[in-house]
């Protein structure tokens, strides 16, 4: 044995060992991968399917509109909208009690959103109760268009142009369309709404309203 491989640690022998076998690593980590995939995935389909929450609306022309401002910025990278059940997550989004006995994300709220908008990165805070926490859309207003003018010190960027983009009905309506065909239960009086709800929005005002439907339709106390 050389004085070089004396020097190596109990794994590093072993990983030596297994990795030098290119066919027995691959036979072996396939393997793995398998028993792992067994273990999580049938479990998932016989849970049956997602508990629907009546209380949950699709959203309308203006805060689909939002939601699209939403995307095209990527605040996703930034902030997440999901709460987990954890008492220190619960006791931080739900500190007004408005959520009842689970106040925590579940499935059933994301049944209309194509695609979901969960994040995974909380550079900035959680917003699924953004309706419970904080619904003055005129802080929100000056919030996008500078954070440090609210908040000092903040490293959200400022989104004032979000505030010149006006936002255009038939859009807005192909996009309901669109949803329509993926299970969005649009009805006709939701399309002719459209006009009225966007008509002279801005993106940003948009954008408003859809952080101030986050967590509204699920707030049990209102
Ligand atoms: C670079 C990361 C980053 C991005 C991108 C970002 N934010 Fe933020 N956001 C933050 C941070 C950090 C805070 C906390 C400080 C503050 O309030 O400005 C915050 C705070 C907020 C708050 C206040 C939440 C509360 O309850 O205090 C809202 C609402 C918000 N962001 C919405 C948005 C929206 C909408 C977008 C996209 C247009 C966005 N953010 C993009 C980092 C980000």
């Amino acid at each position: 044995m050389s004085e070089e491989h004396k020097n190596l640690t109990f794994y590093e022998k072993l990983s030596e060992k297994i990795e030098s076998k290119s066919l027995k690593f691959i036979l072996f980590t396939t393997l793995a991968v398998l028993i792992g995939g067994l273990v999580e995935i049938p479990p998932f389909f016989l849970m049956g399917s997602v508990q629907k929450i009546e209380s949950v609306k699709p959203y309308n022309a203006l805060e689909l509109a939002g939601r699209d401002a939403y995307q095209q910025e990527g605040c996703f990278y930034c902030h997440t909208q999901v709460i987990r059940p954890f008492k220190w997550e619960t006791d931080r989004w739900d500190r007004n009690r408005e959520y009842g006995p689970e106040p925590f994300s579940k499935a059933g709220e994301f049944v209309y959103e194509h695609p979901f908008l969960w994040g995974s990165k909380r550079t900035g805070p959680d917003l699924s109760h953004e309706a419970s926490l904080n619904n003055n859309a005129s802080w929100h207003r000056a919030h996008l268009m500078n954070p440090r003018e609210t908040t000092p010190g903040s490293v959200m960027p400022a989104y004032p142009w979000l505030f010149e983009s006006k936002l255009d009905a038939a859009e807005v309506k192909s996009h309901m369309r669109a949803l329509q065909t993926v299970g969005v239960p649009y009805t006709q009086t939701d399309m002719d709404a459209a006009d009225e709800l966007v008509k002279g929005k801005t993106q940003g005002d948009a954008l408003i309203a859809y952080i101030l439907k986050l967590g509204r339709d699920t707030m049990v106390v209102k």
